[in-house]
C-alpha cells in the first residue's frame, strides 16, 4: 500500500530560486539561508520518496484573474516551470504520477471534497523553489529525484480557504493515499510564508514570535493551529502570511503525533522570514 512518511513545510520565496539559479548562494546574505537547508538535503537523500504531493499556491501564473479555483489537483503527466517574466527557471520539468493523482481525485471528490482537475498546467516559483531548496542544484536536462503531484490552493484572491478546511483536505488526501494499492512512499509538502508583507506601509513586517508559535503549534497541537483565523495571519504575519494556511494541508495528512526532525528560521530572505520544518510520521 502507499503510505505517507513525512511532511515538509517550507517557504517558496522566488529570490531563493534566483540565488540558486545565478550561483550566489555562498554570498553572505544567502549563506545562512542555505546553511539551514543542508540537513534537509541530506535527509531528502536518505529518505527519498517515490512521490511528493506538493501543496503550493499559483501566483496568477497558471490561473489568471479570470478563473481562481480554491483547490486544484495536478493530474497531468508533466508540469513545466512557467515563465514568470524572466524566462522559465532552469530546472527540470516536474513529472506527475497520473495513476495516483487520478486515485486522489476519485477518493477526495467522492469524499465530498471538490477539487478542480488540472490536466495541463505550468507551475511557478511556488512549486519549483521548494523542490530546489530540498533537492539542491539541478540542471534543466536532469530529472527531479521523484514524481510530483502539485496541489494548488487559492491564497491570492479573497476569500482563501480556512486553515480548518485545509487541514481537513489533508485528512482526505491521507485517506486517498492510504487506500492506494501500490507500494509507494509519499511525502507531503506545505509551502509559503512565513512573515510576509510584500506591499504598502507594513512591507517587510516580520513577527518572529508569532512565526515560532505557529511552528510550535503546528508540531504539538495541529488542531489548534488549524483554527487560527484569517485575520490573525494578516495582522500578525502580514497580508501574504495567509500563505501559511497551505501548511495545514500537509499537517492534516500526517499522524496526529509526529517527530519534528528539523527546523530552520531565518530573516531576511527578500522581504520575508524563511521558515522550514520537517515532520516524520511515527507509524
Ligand atoms: C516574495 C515571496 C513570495 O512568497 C512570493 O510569492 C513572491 C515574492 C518575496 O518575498 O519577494
Ligand atoms: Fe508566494
Amino acid at each position: 500500500m502507499a503510505k505517507i512518511t513525512a511532511g515538509v513545510g517550507v517557504s517558496h520565496v522566488p529570490a531563493i530560486g534566483v540565488a540558486m539559479d545565478t550561483g550566489i548562494t555562498g554570498q553572505p546574505y544567502w549563506q545562512p539561508v542555505f546553511e539551514g537547508f543542508k540537513f534537509s538535503r541530506a535527509w531528502m537523500k536518505a529518505n527519498k520518496p517515490d512521490v511528493i504531493v506538493l501543496v503550493y499556491n499559483d501566483h496568477c501564473t497558471a490561473f489568471s484573474a479570470e478563473c481562481i479555483p480554491t483547490f486544484a489537483l495536478g493530474c497531468a503527466a508533466e508540469f513545466a516551470p512557467a515563465d514568470e517574466g524572466w524566462g522559465p527557471r532552469p530546472v527540470p520539468v516536474l513529472k506527475g504520477h497520473q495513476k495516483l493523482a487520478s486515485h486522489i481525485a476519485q477518493s477526495v471528490i467522492l469524499d465530498e471534497f471538490d477539487l478542480t482537475i488540472m490536466n495541463a498546467m505550468e507551475v511557478d516559483h511556488g512549486a519549483t523553489v521548494p523542490l530546489s531548496v530540498m533537492f539542491g542544484d539541478m540542471e534543466a536536462g536532469d530529472e527531479w529525484p521523484c514524481m510530483v503531484i502539485p496541489v494548488c490552493v487559492n491564497v491570492v484572491q479573497y476569500p482563501p480557504p480556512t486553515g480548518n478546511r485545509c487541514y481537513n483536505l489533508g485528512k482526505a488526501i491521507r485517506r486517498a493515499i492510504d487506500s492506494y494499492p501500490e507500494d509507494l512512499e509519499v511525502m507531503v509538502f506545505g509551502t509559503g510564508g512565513m512573515s510576509h508583507q510584500l506591499q504598502a506601509e507594513r512591507a517587510g513586517l516580520i513577527n518572529e514570535a508569532w512565526d515560532t508559535r505557529f511552528l510550535d503549534l503546528f508540531t504539538q497541537d495541529p488542531v489548534a493551529g488549524s483554527q487560527i483565523p484569517h485575520v490573525e495571519y494578516m495582522r500578525e504575519a502580514g497580508s501574504e502570511g495567509i500563505e501559511m494556511v497551505m501548511w495545514h494541508v500537509m499537517r492534516g495528512a500526517l499522524d496526529d503525533d509526529v517527530t519534528e526532525v528539523h527546523r530552520h528560521y531565518h530573516v531576511p530572505a527578500s522581504n520575508t522570514a524563511v521558515g522550514h520544518i520537517i515532520l516524520e510520521n511515527k507509524t
